[in-house]
């Protein structure tokens, strides 16, 4: 099968395109038929070795974990999809990626595809979507009223992170440059602060949650705009727990643990319009080059995708 891979950490001259056999199904896995994968910061963060303390791996390596497409063959205990099923599903982490023509998963990080989605747009979902259901739905249980501060409104993450604390009726301020102040606003975002020509910490104060996706600094001045027992939530580092103990605001910090029964609870809201994904950018598989090079800007508007079939 066609697929992209690496065979040694580096930059984006390390991604091979060519032939690689096809997976091997063990007995809970699908394979899966690839239509469209897509790119998150991770793939160019494993590719150049930034993660090797935490996941070792076996080259040739194929990066990617993100996936829609069509069961092409069942393992002997799988027992809820067959062939022929339209799903998606962020495959774990350990394994093989999807920037191929097929991937092997453990059925239980698999789900049927939201029908109102093409693959491309149902490949933009799993990673990015599941990373903000966690944070909004299930760590910060985000109730109606509250007030929820969304870094980087515009990325990947962001754009459901918006959406879902939407959904379940919080007030969101997000930050993004200007060029995506209107993008944000049609995801519904309330506040929207142009990160270049506003500081957010002295603008905002007494917020319920803070999700930050950024790190550094953003995560430093995030605790200013916090109301006490307010929560700091990031996907990026640990937050400083001596300064939240000061302030009297709790954090979480994790990293995702995919779930096919979560991604089917969020492809629920999907297909009642209440989250879409947005894809900014699709390039075909041969061009996983370009897509890292976009996704490494860190300016990428949405979700990038990689059109496999
Ligand atoms: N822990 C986990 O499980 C987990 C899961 C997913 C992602 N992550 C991490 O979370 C981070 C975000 O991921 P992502 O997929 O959302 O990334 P992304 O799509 O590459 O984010 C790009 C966005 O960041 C915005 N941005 C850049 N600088 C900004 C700033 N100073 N303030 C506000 N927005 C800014 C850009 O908007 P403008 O062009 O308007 O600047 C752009 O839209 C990455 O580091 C990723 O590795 C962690």
């Amino acid at each position: 099968m066609k697929a992209v891979y690496i065979q040694n950490y580096g930059g984006r001259d390390q991604l091979m395109y060519g032939d690689l056999p096809k997976p091997e199904v063990g007995d809970n896995d699908v394979l899966i038929e690839v239509h469209a994968a897509s790119v998150n910061p991770v793939d160019w963060k494993i590719r150049e070795g930034y993660l090797q303390k935490f996941l070792t791996y076996e080259f040739p390596l194929i990066l990617g974990w993100d996936v829609a497409g069509v069961v092409a063959a069942v393992g002997a205990k799988v027992t809820r999809f067959r062939v022929g099923d339209e799903v998606f599903s962020r495959p774990a982490i350990e394994r093989n990626g999807s920037y191929a023509e097929y991937i092997a998963v453990d059925e239980r990080l698999v789900a049927r595809k939201p029908k109102n989605l093409s693959f491309e747009e149902s490949a933009a979902v799993p990673l990015a979507g599941l990373t903000a259901w966690e944070a909004m739905v299930e760590i910060a249980d985000v109730k109606p009223g509250q007030k929820v501060l969304v870094h980087a409104g515009a990325g990947g993450v962001g754009i459901y992170a918006i959406q879902l604390a939407k959904a379940f009726g919080a007030h969101v301020a997000t930050t993004v440059s200007q060029r995506n102040v209107e993008f944000v606003r049609t995801l519904g975002a309330d506040e929207v602060i142009d990160y270049n020509a506003r500081d957010f910490s002295k603008e905002l104060s007494g917020y319920d949650v803070v999700f930050d996706t950024m790190g550094g600094d953003v995560q430093e001045k995030s605790f200013q705009v916090l109301k006490k027992d307010g929560l700091l939530v990031s996907i990026v580092s640990q937050p400083n727990a001596e300064k939240a103990k000061q302030l009297g605001v709790r954090l979480a910090y994790f990293f995702l643990q995919p779930d096919g029964e979560k991604l089917a609870k969020l492809g629920q809201l999907i297909e009642r319009g209440l989250v879409r994904p947005v894809v900014g950018a699709v390039f075909p598989l041969q061009d996983a080059a370009k897509a890292h090079e976009l996704s490494e800007s860190h300016h990428a508007r949405g979700k990038i995708v990689l059109s496999i079939r």
